[in-house]
């Protein structure tokens, strides 16, 4: 019998990365690992990365950086690198970065046990490979047997991309797109239940082009979102991230029909002006995406909306970026996310000459702020409201607990610790720009 070994894994990037972490430390489970919050004692440190931004992807060099430390201080320490970075720069991280024994791409995190293995002889292991057989079959659930879990739990039922937005990165890292069977992913959802979560959220870089096999032939994603909707414990259900050219009718209609399909959805446009959007090969333009949202809220008329956007992309004028603006003002996101370009190696757009630095600095910060204020008057209009909180985990104040709007808001209430899990009709009583604060009725 080996003894256990201690596993610390540090996540960046998405919520794939976040649900793959999970999987991972299963893989290694079966070789003997448990996890540990404290990198200075373990015997495996394995970064999770994310290669979306620059700054994303250098944080990654900088913290094996950091580890050189802890590597010499234990010679049998194994540090591994997962994720984006690994798939797109695999063979040049081994030589850039000298202390990583073992480099694994997103498809082939089946494959970690043999790995480790591997690098216990003092061998370094790579693999990058986007393999035939489905990672997912073999990879065990996470973290034991029928072990109680948070509330609400991220679950992939899509992977990969092929749009190739000529910005992005997904495409090469994560490979072509990919769907995995219905009934696997309703007997997870199941087990999931089982342990005690009440909330899923569905996964995938293009969630909405889900087509996975199941009965009578392949689910579309509503079909799953409707099935999903008849296990019984299972209260609300999500699904992120969405291209705009996959929102169909059916899936429209199941925001107007399915009740545990919180009414939130993120649906990123990137900018507003339609030469930009042709630039970044997007297929749709700005008049589209607007009559979608249109048909999207005569459905569902409360949804709130997210969405992400690009400044700065090569090509975009003074008046691209006034469109954008235009757009965020017809819009009126709950909640958005905005970056500035940032070349990727590889990509259509990464030869292409960007707007100066200052320029896109400056242009983020008046997005930002329209952006923000959009978010704060979503916010502030819950006040006066009863809405359906999720009770996730307890707060930072003794008696306060934190939950879950259906509209993803994070909600302050006063509680006891006993009802995590449980859905509390709640007054909402005051608003921040991140949170709001209720009382229970
Ligand atoms: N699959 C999702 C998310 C992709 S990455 C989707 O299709 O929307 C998340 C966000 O990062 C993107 O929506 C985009 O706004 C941003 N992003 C991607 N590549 C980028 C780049 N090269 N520079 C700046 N932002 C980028
Ligand atoms: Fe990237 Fe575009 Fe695919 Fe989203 S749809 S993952 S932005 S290529
Ligand atoms: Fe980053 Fe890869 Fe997710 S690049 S955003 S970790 S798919």
């Amino acid at each position: 019998m080996s003894e256990t070994k201690k596993l610390f894994v540090k996540t960046y990037g998405c919520q794939m990365n976040v649900y793959d972490s999970e999987r991972m430390a299963g893989a290694l489970g079966q070789s003997g690992y448990e996890e540990t919050d404290d990198p200075s004692n373990a015997d495996m440190i394995l970064l999770n990365t994310c290669h979306i931004r620059e700054k994303a992807a250098e944080k990654v060099y900088s913290e094996l950086g950091r580890l050189r430390p802890l590597k010499d201080a234990n010679p049998d320490l194994k540090i591994g690198v997962a994720g984006c970075v690994a798939q797109a720069e695999g063979e040049e991280i081994m030589r850039r970065a000298p202390v990583v024994d073992l480099v694994v791409g997103p498809q082939a995190y089946h494959r970690l046990p043999e790995m480790e293995a591997k690098t216990r002889t003092g061998q370094k292991a790579l693999d990058t490979e986007f393999p035939e057989e489905d990672k997912f079959d073999h990879l065990p659930s996470p973290r034991g047997p029928k072990m109680r879990r948070a509330p609400a739990a991220f679950l992939t039922v899509q992977e990969g991309c092929d749009k190739f937005c000529a910005f992005c990165v997904v495409p090469y890292t994560r490979g072509a797109e990919v769907s995995r069977p219905a009934p696997r992913l309703l007997a997870e959802a199941r087990d999931l239940v089982e342990r005690g979560v009440c909330e899923v959220t569905l996964l995938g870089q293009n969630v909405n082009a889900y087509h996975g096999a199941g009965e009578g032939g392949d689910w579309s994603l509503a079909r799953l979102v409707r099935e999903l909707a008849k296990i019984d414990g299972l209260e609300r259900i999500r699904y992120t991230t969405s291209h705009p050219n996959d929102m169909t009718d059916d899936l429209i209609e199941a925001h107007g029909e399915v009740e545990k399909l919180m009414p939130y959805l993120h649906l990123p446009v990137q900018a507003g002006s339609d030469s930009v959007l042709k630039g970044m090969n997007r297929k749709h333009t700005a008049e589209s995406y607007l009559r979608l949202l249109e048909r999207i809220r005569a459905a569902r008329p409360d949804i709130a909306l997210s969405g992400d956007f690009i400044v700065g992309f090569p090509g975009e004028s003074d008046a691209d970026f006034e469109d954008t603006l235009a757009l965020c003002r017809e819009v009126r996101y709950a909640a958005a996310f905005s970056f500035k370009y940032s070349p990727r190696p590889g990509t259509p757009a990464s030869g292409r000459t960007f707007v100066s630095d200052e320029v896109a600095s400056e242009r983020l910060a008046r997005l930002q702020a329209l952006l923000t204020e959009h978010q704060r008057d979503f916010q502030q209009a819950q006040v006066g409201k009863t809405l359906p909180i999720l009770i996730e985990k307890e707060g930072r104040e003794p008696g306060q607990m934190i939950g879950k709007s259906p509209y993803l808001q994070a909600v302050h209430l006063d509680a006891a610790p006993d009802t995590v899990g449980q859905i509390i009709q709640t007054r909402i009583v005051r608003s921040n720009p991140n949170s709001l604060a209720g009382e229970a009725i």
